[in-house]
């Protein structure tokens, strides 16, 4: 038998874990042959609101679950876990900056990120899904110094998928006509989506769109689209969310076609001149669980001001969370 993947997930009892968990379960990420371990973790005081999602989880008959953990307890959480999707923080409301969570948040992950150094196992795979996310894994990274800092990432898949859709839509196209989409930076409203390596059915996607679109549309449609979701929902997005970090882990377990890439929020490596070790997003390709940023991308003056813009914000970011940093 198959030993099970045993999966952390953090803010069990959320809207995005409402969504997730049961994807998980069905066998989203690890595939239909790999049995998983959920092992969810709460605040106390949603302890009897995870129960109920257990009962659910337990009333969905799913085969490949093998068992799940329900806890307060981080040590009990994290304790050898091959994955561990960081999601449990507050969401922010109408008129707010994610940055504007980044007091109240950050002290999540760095005691998470503790707990994860001392019970975790080295090549446990991490993404950050709780906002300010680039910065809360910068945070938990800092923490966890025996994990290695290459599996500490965040989720900016969302962006990506929404940059798709947006393409798609305008073209009058199919999602999976399209290629090579690009998030750089923070999944913030400085992040970067960008077109100028996409292609549509094996076209320039520059070509099938005027340059006024894409950089006066396109850019800040994608980019505030978090908030436009919240406005329109009274709460910020869920679904999409629990998807884009299903979409994340998979791309990341399974790979990615030969032909296409995906954006994930990375340790930099100095690619593109980004500070070593921020949490930027990045074209990556994944083969046999590792990613690879793509590193040789020409990239114009208007993208490269921007990507600076978002690094930037990044860099100030982790100057406010100086005191969570070790
Ligand atoms: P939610 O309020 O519905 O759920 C959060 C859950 O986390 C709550 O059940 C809460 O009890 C729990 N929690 C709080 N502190 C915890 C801790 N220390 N340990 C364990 N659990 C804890 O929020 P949500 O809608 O699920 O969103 C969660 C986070 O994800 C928010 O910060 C939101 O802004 C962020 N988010 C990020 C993206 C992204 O693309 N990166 C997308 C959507 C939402
Ligand atoms: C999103 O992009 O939908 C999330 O980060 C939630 C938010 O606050 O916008």
């Amino acid at each position: 038998m198959t030993q099970p993947k045993r999966v952390a997930i953090t803010g069990a009892a959320g809207q995005i874990c409402y969504s997730m968990l049961f994807r998980i379960a069905n066998g989203d990420i690890f595939g239909p042959d790999q049995p998983v371990s959920l092992h969810l973790l709460e605040i106390t005081p949603a302890l009897g609101l995870l129960e109920a999602v257990k009962m659910e989880l337990d009333d969905c008959a799913f085969p490949l679950l093998n068992d799940i953990v329900c806890t307060d307890d981080a040590k009990t959480a994290l304790t050898k876990v091959d994955a561990a999707l960081f999601v449990g923080a507050k969401p922010r409301g109408p008129g707010m900056e994610r940055s504007d969570l980044i007091t109240d948040n950050g002290k999540i992950f760095s005691s998470l990120g503790k707990t994860l150094n001392e019970v975790g196992n080295p090549d446990c795979k991490v993404c950050v899904v709780g906002n300010p996310a680039n910065t809360n894994a910068y945070i938990l990274k800092a923490n966890a110094p025996n994990i290695n800092p290459r599996n500490i990432t965040a989720l900016t898949r969302l962006d990506h998928n929404r940059a798709i859709s947006q393409l798609a839509s305008k073209t009058g196209s199919k999602i999976a006509d399209i290629k090579q989409m690009v998030i750089w930076g923070n999944h913030s409203t400085t992040q970067v989506p960008d077109i100028s390596y996409a292609s549509v059915n094996g076209k320039a996607a520059s070509d099938l769109v005027d340059q006024k679109w894409a950089q006066e549309e396109f850019i800040p449609t994608v980019a505030k689209r978090g908030a436009a979701v919240i406005a329109a929902r009274g709460s910020s997005s869920a679904a999409s969310a629990a998807n884009g970090v299903v979409d994340h882990m998979a791309s990341w377990v399974q790979g990615t076609p030969k032909d296409d890439w995906v954006s994930m929020a990375v340790p930099s490596d100095g690619s593109y001149g980004i500070d070593e070790g921020l949490i930027y997003s990045f074209p990556v390709q994944i083969e046999n669980g590792d990613y690879r940023i793509i590193n040789d991308l020409d990239v114009s003056d208007f993208i490269r001001e921007k990507m600076m813009a978002s690094q930037q914000e990044l860099r100030e970011e982790r100057d406010t969370v100086a005191s969570l940093l070790s």
